[in-house]
């Protein structure tokens, strides 16, 4: 087994005076290339595992309130476990997280038709999304912070998508206890995009039982109602009096057992909600979420420049994922904060633009932090 080295710390998990370190391992083998495990490690004894497969998030260890070492996101043991996925966990989300209805929709009077893989809609890039590809990796350490660049090019067309496309994410482990995820990308035709990082976050730890005691706050005061297939009905509508309303913190368990009807369709909270930005910038990072837990005392934030964020309680969770720690996934055993523009935004002109025009460059930044 041949370790990869390069720049800087790499080569060598062990962590050195302050400074974050990467190193890489091979994680089996898809379609006859070599899967490579990457670990990045801070000086604050935080450490994260993501594959080039999917860019896929495998591990985040993180210390709790008493100095206990956990990770706090659900993954699988190995390369076959994530061939087998039906959840997304941790992955990369591309050409356009969350659902597109019909899979079709339209630009400058062209319909294109994106590839069917939850019914009668698109899901998560359709049949095979960025979450089943092998992306070329470059690991660095930069100004001590250990990162990993991913790219890969979309062809024309691929999964119905038009426009050959350039995309570039990158993982930063920072010595503050925070995964900065950066998505770059250009594209030569008009096109639709949108990116996200579908981990699944147990604060407890993976296997620990449900999320349901996690304690949410978002800076949303307005979401987007679905209709029976999950789809925005294009209303954007006040959280307060509703099962939505975090803009004070509250239990997830204590809102989805409610009994509104937005949660039976989505059997839990599986919805967008609308991000305050008023006086930020469209580049500037806002803090969209904050999440405690507890029982281990683990705090997770989440800032983004994106205008809306997917928050899912893991309601699809049907018992059939057997953990890396050797526990079955059940429904509510994690919850996903997904950064995004709003689901089937190509249909819903009233949604903030999903269009990426040749000449421009898709920027966006998400923060997870631990505290
Ligand atoms: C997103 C969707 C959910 C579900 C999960 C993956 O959060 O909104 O409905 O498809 O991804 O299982």
């Amino acid at each position: 087994m041949s370790e990869r080295s390069a720049q800087g710390s790499f080569g060598d998990s062990a962590k050195t005076n302050g400074v974050g370190t990467i190193s890489s391992e091979p994680f089996g083998v898809f379609e006859g290339r070599q899967v490579q495990r990457f670990t990045l490690a801070n000086s604050g004894g935080m450490s994260l595992q993501i594959l080039d497969f999917g860019g896929i998030i495998q591990s985040i260890v993180v210390p709790d309130a008493f100095g206990t070492s956990d990770n706090v996101v659900l993954g699988y043991a190995d390369l076959d476990g994530y061939l087998h996925d039906q959840t997304y966990f941790g992955a990369l989300i591309g050409r356009y997280a969350n659902r597109i209805a019909g899979g079709s929709y339209s630009i400058g009077g062209v319909t294109y038709k994106a590839a069917l893989n939850e019914g009668a809609n698109s899901l998560h890039g359709g049949v095979r999304g960025f979450n089943v590809k092998i992306w070329s990796a470059t690991p660095s350490v930069e100004d001590g912070d250990p990162q990993l660049r991913l790219t890969c090019l979309s062809p024309d067309g691929e999964e119905g998508y038009p426009g050959s496309l350039s995309v570039e994410v990158t993982y930063a482990l920072r010595a503050d206890n925070s995964i900065e995820i950066h998505y770059a990308a250009s594209t030569d035709k008009p096109t639709v995009l949108n990116l996200t990082n579908h981990s699944y976050f147990n604060l407890a730890g993976q296997g620990s039982g449900s999320i349901y005691d996690h304690v949410l706050r978002l800076n949303a005061a307005s979401y987007t109602p679905v209709d029976h297939n999950l789809i925005p009905t294009g209303v954007i509508e006040p959280v307060a009096g509703t099962p939505f309303d975090f803009t004070t913190p509250r239990p997830l368990g204590a809102s989805i057992r409610s009994g509104a009807e937005q949660l039976a369709i989505a059997c839990g909270i599986d919805h967008n909600f609308v991000l305050d930005r008023s006086g930020a910038g469209n580049a500037s990072l806002r803090r969209a979420a904050v999440v405690h837990d507890p029982r281990s005392g683990r705090t997770l934030e989440c800032l983004t420049t994106e205008p809306g964020i997917q928050v899912y309680t893991g309601n699809f969770l049907h018992g059939d994922a057997v953990l890396a720690c050797g526990e079955t996934a059940r429904q509510g055993d994690g919850f996903c904060l997904e950064t995004q523009h709003f689901p089937d935004s190509p249909n819903q002109p009233q949604f903030p633009s999903t269009l990426l025009q040749p000449g421009e460059s898709f920027d966006s930044t998400t923060v997870y932090r631990f505290r």
